[in-house]
């Protein structure tokens, strides 16, 4: 694919803007609010919004809206994506430092609330779970559409208090929880010696960069964790890397809604996924992604979604 004369014109001058290019250059490394871009260019929101408008235009960028607020990341479309690495290729490193460092420092703020949130909330977490959802029902659709098992290795990234652990451990020849709150995997540790597991590996790691070992597990959780994370389509790639031949992934999160209060309350920082997004992030992680199931709740509160999806086997691998 590639752009007509027109097209390539209009790109050409999209980039060709010094605050426009810091943007290409910001969002290569992020997904970014208008608020957000505005604090690291120093530039006012009005004025950034008419920057990110014209690259939107000329489809270099993309805006997506999750509940009132409009986040912006690079074009997924081959041709604009490679005209945008070619400019930022040519660009040396000194001219985004003070960008980059501004950047940082809304990631650290970022991290940081959500960080001490969950130290905060730990404790009281399985109560503030239940209060979005009937758990019973998401459970028992969890272990449906997990399978009978028995499974050889179960990796739940985003552990928390462990309750997927808890709910599949018994399945598991062995299980791994990894969580980035001590305070979290201190509880669960409580709660799996409670369930009378013992091969449960807690472990203190970062979901965007497990250290676990490719293709290492049978099956692979990640459930209500991707709507605290920055970068969803990374933590997406990363569990599915550790999926093996035949295995499975499950991630169980909101669909899309508009509770705005959570953001500030709960530290969400997406509000849902859609199932086309999850469809396009499972394919692109190289898994097969089955028909997502929703459960919306019995009076209030958010529908769950289970999207499922398989590494192919060897054998079927080598036969497509
Ligand atoms: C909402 S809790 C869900 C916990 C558990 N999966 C459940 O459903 O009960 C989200 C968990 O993700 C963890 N978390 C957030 N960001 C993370 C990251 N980058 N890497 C690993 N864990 C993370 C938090 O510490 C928290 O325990």
């Amino acid at each position: 694919m590639s752009f007509n004369a027109d097209q390539t014109v209009e790109a050409l001058r999209a980039v060709g803007e010094p605050t426009r290019l810091r943007v290409l250059s910001l969002l290569a490394g992020d997904e970014l609010s208008v608020m957000e871009l505005s604090r690291i260019l120093e530039q006012s929101q009005p004025r950034v919004s008419r920057h990110l408008k014209l690259m939107v235009d000329a489809g270099l960028i993309e805006r997506f809206p999750d509940g009132a607020r409009v986040f912006y990341r690079l074009s997924s479309d081959l041709p604009a994506r490679r005209l945008i690495d070619t400019v930022l290729d040519l660009l040396d490193d000194a001219a985004g430092e003070a960008d980059d460092r501004r950047l940082d420092d809304v990631r650290r703020d970022r991290e940081a609330a959500a960080s001490a949130y969950f130290e905060r909330v730990a404790p009281q977490w399985d109560r503030i779970r239940s209060l979005y959802v009937c758990e019973t029902a998401v459970e028992a659709a969890i272990l449906e559409a997990a399978g009978d098992g028995p499974f050889e290795r179960v990796v739940d990234l985003g552990t928390g208090s462990g309750r997927m652990l808890t709910l599949l451990g018994k399945k598991a020849r062995m299980s791994v929880g990894l969580d980035l709150s001590q305070n979290m995997l201190n509880i669960a540790r409580t709660n799996v010696a409670r369930a009378g597991l013992d091969k449960v590996e807690l472990r203190h790691g970062d979901i965007f960069s497990t250290r676990l070992p490719q293709h290492s597990a049978d099956l692979v959780l990640v459930h209500q964790v991707l709507h605290y994370l920055a970068d969803p389509a990374s933590a997406v790639a990363e569990a599915a890397r550790l999926v093996a031949p035949g295995g499975r992934l499950l991630i169980v999160d909101f669909a899309p809604h508009a509770l705005e209060h959570l953001r500030e309350e709960h530290q969400h920082r997406r509000l849902g996924f859609a199932d086309d997004e999850m469809r396009r992030w499972l394919g692109e992680a190289g898994l097969k992604p089955s028909e997502p199931v929703a459960l919306p709740p019995d009076t209030e509160g958010l529908t769950v979604s289970i999207w499922t999806a398989e590494r192919p086997s060897v054998a079927e691998a080598s036969a497509a």
